[in-house]
């Protein structure tokens, strides 16, 4: 039954669904989703095939402009990304400014945001021209901005991209080459590293997706519109669990490896703990970007040669939850993040990095997101509530008070 007396002061019938579960915010074309059966595709296209068969320049093409690219596309765009890599000089003295200590991604989201003062012409989305201008620049001086902040973080002289090499191979040579000599690069992290950028890549309306086409809805440019989605992508309960799942798996290992007393903790009611890296909002079956990574993980780590405790941890923690009555009843399974940071650990990603990274992966979606939401010229979102305070009060002068 309705509470009219919960409504008061609304106008009309307002649904009430905290944090949108069952609410539909758009239309969109852009990646399909069934949570009950695993399935997840991009544009039509399987994310296992996509994974296993594309690179992530050509799958962020994809997302943004709806097609596979030709050779000749593909080719085009990745040299077009090339010319947008050069950040501007003053951009270095924002970056100095913030303390060595300060988190990767909320130097992200600033610096992202500031690439506005120094891009200030809002882009005309009905004009193809300088829509695909605008993905190139964002696609590249994102990548550059991204690298900044570990080599902040860490005082190392900041590195520009390499104009010879792909866009994945650049990511790790401007995170890691120093002015002692050439960065060795390894083909088995370049490739794995694509393939988890793709995973990443897109994931329909979920919270920094959301925030990027609310923000973009005020006709907010590009640059803002994506910082905000960083600062959303960086907590816990989103993006920012890759690092937290880490972190629970190093302080299961520091107390001894007991897995089960870490089960039991996430299932106590009375303690704010929950197994990072497990459940989500619309898989209730298996999360299938999930079942790539694991493999991967197996896989890059023996690549590479990494013996990794955290991974048998990983994995027996994964074990003793899916048997688990809590955790079956609630359909709660590992997601996306589970095993993911195990990877970067393995290729050397220091863990303050690892959400940033999911950031670089989500970029196309965010952009083919923003632009879809334009060119279908969306209204501004702006959702309602119920208001649950004071009824009309008299005014008391403060000596009354
Ligand atoms: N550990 C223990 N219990 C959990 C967990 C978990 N990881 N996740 C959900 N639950 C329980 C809840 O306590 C709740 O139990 P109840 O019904 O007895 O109250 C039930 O499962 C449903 O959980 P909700 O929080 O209602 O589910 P929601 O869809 O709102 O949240 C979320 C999804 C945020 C992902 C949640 O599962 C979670 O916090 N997971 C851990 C963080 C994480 O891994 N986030 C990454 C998500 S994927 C991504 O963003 C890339």
């Amino acid at each position: 039954a309705i509470d009219i007396e919960k409504l008061r002061g609304a106008t009309g019938a307002i649904t009430i669904d905290p944090g949108y579960k069952n609410t539909g915010s758009c239309k969109s074309a852009i990646t399909f989703l069934d949570g009950e059966e695993g399935i997840l595709r991009y544009r039509g296209y399987a994310i296992e095939d996509l994974a296993d068969k594309a690179n992530f320049l050509e799958v962020s093409y994809l997302l943004v402009f709806g097609e596979l690219p030709t050779s000749a596309q593909l080719e085009k765009f990745e040299n077009d990304i090339r010319k947008y890599t050069l950040v501007n000089e003053e951009m270095k003295t924002i970056l100095e400014g913030f303390p060595r200590t300060a988190h990767p991604m909320g130097v992200l989201s600033a610096l992202t945001s500031a690439l506005t003062a120094f891009n200030p012409k809002s882009v005309n989305v009905e004009n193809e021209k300088e829509m695909y201008e605008a993905v190139c620049k964002t696609m590249g001086k994102f990548l550059v901005i991204a690298t900044w902040t570990f080599r902040r973080r860490m005082g190392y002289p900041l590195n520009y991209y390499d104009n010879t090499k792909g866009y994945v191979d650049n990511f790790m040579r401007l995170m890691f080459e120093l002015p002692t000599g050439p960065y060795k690069m390894d083909s088995k992290v370049v490739a794995a590293l694509d393939k988890l950028f793709i995973l990443h890549a897109d994931h329909e309306q979920n919270c920094s997706t959301s925030t990027v086409r609310i923000v973009g809805s005020s006709h907010a440019g590009l640059f803002a519109s994506i910082s905000a989605g960083v600062s959303a992508l960086w907590g816990p309960l989103h993006g920012g669990a890759n690092q937290a799942v880490l972190e629970m798996l190093q302080e299961i290992h520091d107390n001894g490896g007991d897995v089960a007393k870490f089960v039991l903790k996430a299932k106590d009611k009375d303690d704010p703990f929950r197994l990072m890296g497990f459940g989500h909002r619309v898989y209730k079956n298996f999360d299938p970007r999930a079942t790539i990574i694991k493999k991967a993980a197996d896989d890059v780590l023996t690549a590479l040669g990494v013996d990794d405790p955290l991974l048998d941890i990983a994995k027996q923690l994964e074990k003793v939850a899916l048997e688990d009555e809590y955790f079956k009843a609630r359909n709660l399974y590992p997601n996306v993040d589970f095993y993911s940071g195990i990877i970067y650990r393995a290729m050397g990603i220091p863990v303050e990095m690892f959400t940033v990274l999911f950031a670089i992966g989500r970029l196309p979606g965010w952009i083919a997101q923003w632009k879809e939401m334009r060119t279908s010229k969306e209204p501004i979102g702006r959702p309602r509530q119920v208001y649950t305070g004071s009824p009309s009060r008299a005014f008391k002068n403060i000596q009354d008070r």
